[in-house]
C-alpha cells in the first residue's frame, strides 16, 4: 500500500468521524448573549455540539415546525408550549395517533443542571440522544427520518441554515439543533431569583414558606421541616446531576402499584418506582403534576407529601425518616410530615415565587413562524 494511499484513508476516515460528530463545516458564531447565573453552578454542554447561533436558530425552528411529525400536525412545542413552561397542560401527553402517552409531558426548563438523564425514567442519556425519540414514536410525531430528510432538503431555508450550522441535513444535525435550543432555556429571573440577588424580598407567608422548603424535619428544632429541599436540591430546584442521585421514590404508589421508573433502564430492583426528580420552576403553570399528571393542583401534592405517602420497599429514606414528631409521638407505621393547614399554604406560596414571567414570555423562546408572519405583515 502506497504511503500516499494510507494518508488519504485515514483523512477519509477522519472525514467520516468529523462528519459524524456533526462539526460545523462554516463559519458559525458562538452565542453572544447567553449568560447563566453563577449560583446554578457547573455545565457541560458537549464538545462536539458547542452552543452557536445559528445551531440555536435552527433548533428553535425546528422545536416549533410540524412539518416534523407525519401528519405534519404536531410540533414539539405541541406538548412543550412556552406560556405553560413548556408542558401542555394534560395529564397524559397526545400527539399524532390521537392515543394518550403513558406519560406527563416535561417542563423544559434549565436541563443544563440537574440529572443528566432524560425522561422520566432517565432512558436517555443527552438531550442529542432524546430528540429523536419523540420525531420517531407512533404516538408522538410518528415521522420516518428519511422522509423527514427528504421533506426538509426540499426547504431552501432549511437548506442554507442546515449547511451552516452543521455541514449538511441529517437525523443528527437535526438532534444537535434541538438539544442547543433547548439548552438555552434558562429560567433565571423569578421572584425567588430577585430574592437571591438581593433585588426583593419576599411576603412573610413567602419567607415561611421558603424556609420550610429548605429544613429537613427534625423534632430537636424548632423550625418545622418541609423536607423538600432534600429532593429537589438548591437553587434550581431539581434533583443532583451527579450519577443518578437524581431520581428517587417519593411516595406515590405502594409495594404493588410500583412502576419500573429507573430500574427498566438499569436493571436493578432497588430502582424500582424511581422517578427524576424535576426542577420545581414555573411548577405554578405546570399542573398538572408527577410521572402520570395524578395531581391536578399544588394543593393536592402538599397533601400528599404531608399525609399521603405510600411505603413501599424503595421509598426514598429521605422521606422514611421525615417527621416533625418527636419518636416517642409518632404512630407506627404511620409516615407524616404533621404541617397545618397554614404551613402547607406557606410552602405553596413560595412555590409560586418560583413562576418567571420572563422565561415564560421571552421572545427568544416563542414561534419564529409566528414573528416571520408578523415580519411580512408590516
Ligand atoms: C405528544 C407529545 C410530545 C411531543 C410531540 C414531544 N414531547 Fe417531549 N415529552 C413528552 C412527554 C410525555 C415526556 C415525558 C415522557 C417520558 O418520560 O417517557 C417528554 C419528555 C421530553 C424531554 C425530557 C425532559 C427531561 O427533563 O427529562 C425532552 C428534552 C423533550 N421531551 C423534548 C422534546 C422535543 C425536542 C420534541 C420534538 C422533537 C418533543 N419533546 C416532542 C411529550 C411530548
Ligand atoms: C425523596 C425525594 C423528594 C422529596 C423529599 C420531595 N420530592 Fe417532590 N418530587 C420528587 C420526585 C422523584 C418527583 C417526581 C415523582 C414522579 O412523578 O414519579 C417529585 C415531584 C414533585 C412535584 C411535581 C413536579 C412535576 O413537574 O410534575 C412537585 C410539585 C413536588 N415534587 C414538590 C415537592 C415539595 C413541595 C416537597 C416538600 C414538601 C417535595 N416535593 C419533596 C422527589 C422528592
Amino acid at each position: 500500500m502506497s504511503k500516499k494511499f494510507v494518508i488519504a484513508a485515514l483523512l477519509l476516515a477522519g472525514g467520516a468521524v468529523y462528519f459524524l460528530a456533526g462539526m460545523p463545516r462554516k463559519a458559525t458564531t458562538p452565542l453572544a448573549d447567553f449568560t447563566v447565573p453563577f449560583v446554578y453552578g457547573h455545565f457541560q454542554v458537549p464538545k462536539e455540539n458547542p452552543l452557536t447561533k445559528e445551531g440555536v436558530a435552527l433548533g428553535r425552528r425546528l422545536f416549533y415546525d410540524p412539518r416534523l411529525s407525519g401528519n405534519n400536525e404536531i410540533s414539539c412545542a405541541t406538548c412543550h408550549q412556552q406560556a405553560l413552561g413548556f408542558t401542555d397542560g394534560l395529564k397524559a401527553s397526545v400527539g399524532a395517533s390521537g392515543v394518550p402517552l403513558s406519560f406527563n409531558s416535561m417542563a423544559l426548563t434549565n436541563l443544563l443542571w440537574g440529572p443528566q438523564r432524560f425522561f422520566w425514567d432517565g432512558r436517555s442519556v443527552s438531550l442529542e440522544d432524546q430528540a429523536l425519540n419523540p420525531i420517531q414514536h407512533p404516538d408522538e410525531m410518528a415521522q420516518d427520518l428519511d422522509a423527514l430528510m427528504d421533506e426538509l432538503a426540499e426547504d431552501e431555508t432549511y437548506k442554507a441554515l442546515f449547511d451552516t450550522a452543521y455541514g449538511g441535513i441529517s437525523p443528527e444535525a437535526v438532534a444537535m439543533a434541538l438539544a442547543s435550543f433547548q439548552r438555552t432555556l434558562v429560567s433565571a429571573n423569578s421572584r425567588y431569583d430577585q430574592y437571591l440577588r438581593g433585588e426583593i424580598s419576599l411576603t412573610p407567608e413567602e419567607e415561611k414558606g421558603r424556609k420550610l422548603f429548605m429544613a429537613h424535619p427534625d423534632a430537636k428544632v424548632a423550625q418545622k421541616g418541609g423536607n423538600c429541599i432534600d429532593c429537589h436540591s438548591q437553587f434550581l430546584t431539581s434533583g443532583f446531576s451527579t450519577a443518578l442521585d437524581g431520581f428517587s421514590n417519593n411516595g406515590l404508589d405502594g409495594e404493588d402499584g410500583l412502576l419500573p421508573g429507573l430500574s427498566a433502564v438499569t436493571g436493578k430492583a432497588a430502582h424500582r418506582g424511581f422517578f427524576k426528580t424535576p426542577s420545581l420552576r414555573n411548577i405554578a403553570v405546570t399542573a398538572p403534576y408527577m410521572h402520570d399528571g395524578r395531581f391536578d393542583t399544588l394543593e393536592e401534592v402538599l397533601d400528599h407529601y404531608d399525609s399521603g405517602i405510600k411505603d413501599s420497599s424503595t421509598l426514598s429514606p429521605l422521606i422514611v425518616e421525615a417527621d416533625n414528631q418527636p419518636l416517642d409521638r409518632r404512630q407506627r407505621g404511620q409516615i407524616s410530615l404533621n404541617l397545618t393547614a397554614d404551613e402547607k399554604k406557606a410552602i405553596i406560596a413560595f412555590l409560586h415565587t418560583l413562576t418567571d414571567e420572563d422565561f415564560l414570555t421571552d421572545p427568544r423562546f416563542s414561534n419564529p413562524f409566528e414573528e416571520e408572519a408578523g415580519d411580512d405583515a408590516r
